[in-house]
């Protein structure tokens, strides 16, 4: 029988003699070898805990670092383990065996039981939300991935996902974590290139500008309240900087504009002074196609700097207002304004003269006139609206999934839009908050850059508008 030694802790065999000769323990220690593996994994599980212990006060105090460190993983990983499922049940999985086949003497359609999914690369972190590639399997289209969708923002309990198709095959699904446009930040850099305004935030957290070399006139809706002076005096304080003429006609009494009296050019604040700054306006228009063509220019950016005539930005607030009429005088002056605002929208892109035209309620109902102009107006903001006609006015014409969003948006939302891109695509937008205490101060600023353009000073003086 072996015999255990004290103090050896019922070590026998070959332990014992280790036992037996104290400096010959560690040997026992080292045998005890945990691999390196182990440590990572209960670091990573530690890390885990810990992540998902501080998650919800995190999402709530730093949703943008929430979202780095635990909603993009578990998203990723969450996409990676439904995208079978999900894409099956959306029809979105094929089969490589046919859909027909023959049962007795009979051919029957039905679906196979082993469908692949279509192929998707690995989702990449955005900020407030991921990107995912998707390869198309043949005979697909983008339009069955946009269908599916609001299936996948469940899937994946994101806020929205976004379908788009930038190459042939693929598409780019768009995953955003929550609504940017609900704290939307304010622009890091205001400085544009001339004619250019920050005015907000895309919905992909990208920088909304607004730029009338690209797209020279604007048409901006939206009942009341729900954003348009604003809008208008985000683009005020970015414009107001810049070495451009700024006119206003605002026949709310001038209530709106006023704000930025000390840098426009001319203010008029009735419809008969808008009809003769209107009129003085194509006057001028026919003064710069003059100058074009008598240096053989096809726009006025042709044209040698010490030519080229300063660009000026007619804003309008209340386009409705311009087109009311009650009496039969006021009918002549109505046709006058309609005129000469479409004359502007066509002729005034090449020439240096832009519209910014803004109402509560746009509709073909106001007069012939209307629906010209809006044909002309090629950059289209739509915030809430009360009446679909608007909307339809304003984005119908362009896209009918835009109209759609924009009925979506509340009376909460307010600054919230539908807005085309100077790429012709259209997403959610949501304006600067620019309080009109905040534009007064701008406009009083640049003061000095209103310039008094002759023929606008004309205007001033014999139509009583105001300078
Ligand atoms: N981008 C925004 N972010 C947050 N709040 C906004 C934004 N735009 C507008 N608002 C809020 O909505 C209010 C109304 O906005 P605004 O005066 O621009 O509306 P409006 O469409 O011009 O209305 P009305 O047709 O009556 O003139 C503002 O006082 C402001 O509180
Ligand atoms: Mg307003």
């Amino acid at each position: 029988m072996r015999e255990e030694s004290p103090n050896c802790n019922g070590l026998v065999g070959v332990g014992r003699s280790i036992c037996e000769h104290p400096a010959s323990t560690t040997p026992v220690h080292q045998s005890v070898h945990i691999p390196y593996g182990f440590w990572v994994l209960v670091v990573l599980a530690a890390v885990i805990m810990v992540l998902t212990a501080l998650s919800p006060l995190l999402r709530r105090r730093a949703p943008r670092v929430w979202w780095t460190l635990c909603g993009y993983p578990a998203a990723a990983v969450r996409i990676r383990w439904t995208w079978r499922r999900l894409t099956d049940v959306q029809y979105l999985s094929v089969s490589k065996r046919p859909a027909l086949g023959i049962v007795g003497d009979m051919v029957v359609r039905g679906r196979a039981l082993k469908q692949i999914p279509p192929r998707m690369g690995l989702p990449r972190w955005r900020r407030g939300g991921l990107l995912v590639r998707v390869r198309l399997h043949s005979g697909q289209t983008p339009e069955q991935y946009q269908l599916a969708a609001e299936a996948m923002s469940h899937a994946w309990r994101m806020y929205s996902v976004r379908v788009t198709s930038d190459a042939r095959g693929f598409v780019e699904i768009r995953a955003a974590a929550w609504d940017p446009l609900a704290t939307p930040s304010v622009p890091r850099s205001l400085v544009v290139e001339l004619l250019s305004a920050v005015v907000g935030q895309w919905e992909d957290s990208t920088e909304w500008t607004v730029n009338l070399r690209r797209v020279p006139h604007w048409l901006i809706v939206g009942a009341t309240r729900s954003g348009k002076s604003t809008l208008l005096a985000s683009l005020v304080s970015a414009w107001a900087r810049q070495r451009v003429a700024l006119v206003g006609i605002d026949l709310k009494g001038g209530m709106e504009l006023s704000l930025f009296q000390a840098r426009l050019t001319a203010l008029a604040t009735t419809r008969a002074g808008a009809a003769d700054l209107l009129s003085t306006l194509v006057t001028m228009a026919n003064d710069r196609m003059e100058l074009c063509r008598s240096v053989g220019a096809r726009s006025i950016w042709e044209l040698p700097d010490k030519l080229r005539p300063m660009p000026v930005i007619v804003l309008v607030d209340e386009l409705a207002e311009l087109y009311l009429m009650a009496t039969t005088a006021e009918k002549a002056e109505v046709a006058q304004v309609s005129t000469a605002l479409l004359r502007l929208a066509q002729l005034g892109a090449a020439l240096g003269l832009h519209l910014v035209v803004s109402g509560q309620r746009v509709g073909s109902d106001m007069g012939v006139g209307v629906t010209a102009l809006r044909a002309q107006l090629g950059g289209r903001v739509c915030h809430r609206v009360n009446d679909v006609g608007t909307a339809e006015m304003a984005l119908g014409d362009l896209d009918k999934d835009a109209l759609a969003v924009a009925q979506q948006i509340t009376a909460e939302q307010q600054g919230v839009a539908v807005a085309f891109g100077d790429d012709g695509g259209w997403m959610r937008a949501r304006s600067i908050l620019t309080t009109p205490e905040q534009a007064r101060r701008i406009a009083e600023r640049y003061a000095h850059l209103a310039p008094s353009m002759g023929q606008l000073g004309t205007y001033q003086r014999q139509a009583g508008g105001t300078p």
